[in-house]
């Protein structure tokens, strides 16, 4: 859904995860965070595969749809019975993952409606796929076979559960609210210790009552405890900020474009390559042009990209979906040389004109407006240019001198999202 057709709660929660990125009102706790060399796989990985798949992908109508249209607990149960993904295949989610140039993944194990993808013995009222008409385990599944295609595995997961009047007033109705945190506590720790290493935990939800934000309900959940019990068994885990505590990285949500200066800290950009996180019932999917745009605005600004794909109810991705993996796949095989591994700068972007990533000697410009370019003298760059060329090793035309830089990129050879130059530098 985009952000002009939510409402109420749904929006409040989109735009409380945008603000994330200014790492405003966040519990502190260093000991928690991983050292830079823990960090350095996140950080060179870049794009990772996120997917929601649940009960509400029978609806359609995105993973909303129990609370916005007000749908009974006993009622949405019922879905339980019909969800029996007889085509989910995980090795070929993999393969798509992974062919898109994805070298990570989050899959969401449980969101706000409850409904675990794994079987949950911590579960309240055991609402999870071992207990669906499915019968399977479906975290076990995925973290098995997108291991098995050599792609980090993460898990996201929702402490918050609307099945809990006590979600909604968690000081009137303390016994209630205390059985939710009971539920979150067991598991997360469930996730975290039977299904080998996990990668990534990407929190989701760790608000209250749909207001505030998650560190001010750092009170109810108390995120230091539960992020120490996560650190005890899985010391190299990266932590997403929505427990409350300030994480490993921050997020910024929604198909916003990205804008500005590189921003000077870990941070990943979500969004869903249709309409909906979930599942949406025609299939509709964003353009190219726009998904590719939105990567390259954070990868110039040193951010990661988690593309989120919305499985239809039985388990396939629809072909919509996979073309635009097959485009990404495509993109990202012929720039990945000034993508994976790279830091951003060292100059600043110039919005919608260019960026650069760096890595080693060498130096990546990335033009997205090529016309907007022409001419333009780039700002003095640390070191000599001693090679200036496309990634294929077509020689490119520059002129360095104190002043900066003029790089001359010919009419036929400018690419459609992202025109790459590499520069290779010394520094004697
Ligand atoms: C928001 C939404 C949620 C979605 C998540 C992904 O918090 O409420 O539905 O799972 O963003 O980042």
């Amino acid at each position: 859904m985009s952000a002009n057709e939510m409402k109420g709660a749904e929006l409040a929660s989109m735009l409380k995860s945008k603000m994330q990125l200014t790492k405003t009102n966040s519990v502190e706790a260093p000991w928690l965070n991983l050292s830079e060399e823990d960090m350095e796989w996140w950080r060179d990985a870049k794009l990772g595969f996120f997917f929601h798949w649940g009960l509400y992908s029978l609806l359609g109508r995105g993973e909303w749809a129990m609370f916005n249209e007000q749908i009974t607990v006993e009622e949405y149960a019922k879905l339980a019975d019909q969800f029996q993904p007889t085509q989910f295949n995980a090795s070929e989610w993999a393969e798509l993952a992974a062919d898109a140039g994805m070298r990570y993944a989050v899959m969401v194990t449980r969101h706000h409606d409850g409904f675990a993808m794994w079987d949950s013995p911590g579960s309240y009222g055991q609402f999870h796929s071992g207990n669906s008409a499915a019968r399977r385990d479906f975290v076990k599944e995925y973290t098995d076979a997108f291991r098995q295609a050599g792609l980090r595995t993460g898990l996201y997961y929702s402490p918050m559960d609307w099945r809990f009047p006590g979600y909604f007033k968690p000081k009137e109705l303390a016994d209630n609210a205390a059985l939710l945190k009971r539920q979150g506590y067991e598991q997360v720790e469930e996730l975290i210790t039977r299904y080998g290493q996990i990668d990534i935990l990407w929190y989701d939800g760790g608000w209250l009552a749909h207001s505030g934000t998650d560190a001010d309900a750092a009170w109810f959940w108390e995120p230091i405890r539960l992020n120490e019990m996560v650190r005890s068994h899985q010391p190299q885990c990266v932590i997403s900020p929505r427990s409350g505590w300030v994480g490993d990285f921050q997020c910024d949500e929604g198909t916003h474009e990205t804008r500005g200066e590189i921003i000077p800290f870990d941070w990943e950009k979500c969004f869903s390559i249709a309409p909906f996180w979930s599942y949406d019932a025609e299939e509709r999917v964003l353009p190219i042009e726009q998904i590719i745009r939105l990567m390259i605005d954070c990868f110039i600004r040193g951010g990661n990209v988690l593309l989120n794909v919305a499985p239809s109810p039985e388990g396939i991705i629809p072909v919509s979906q996979q073309e635009q993996l097959k485009l990404i796949g495509q993109f990202m095989k012929k720039n990945g040389e000034a993508i994976y591994g790279t830091r951003p700068g060292p100059l600043q972007p110039v919005d919608r004109v260019y960026g650069m990533t760096n890595k080693d000697n060498y130096y990546y410009l990335h033009i997205l407006d090529a016309e907007a370019f022409e001419g333009i003298r780039l700002p003095a760059l640390p070191g000599t240019i001693i090679r200036c060329e496309l990634l294929d090793g077509s020689p490119v035309p520059f002129e360095q001198s104190r002043e900066g830089v003029v790089i001359t990129v010919s009419s036929d050879r400018i690419e459609p999202y992202d025109t790459v130059v590499r520069l290779t530098m010394s520094f004697d």
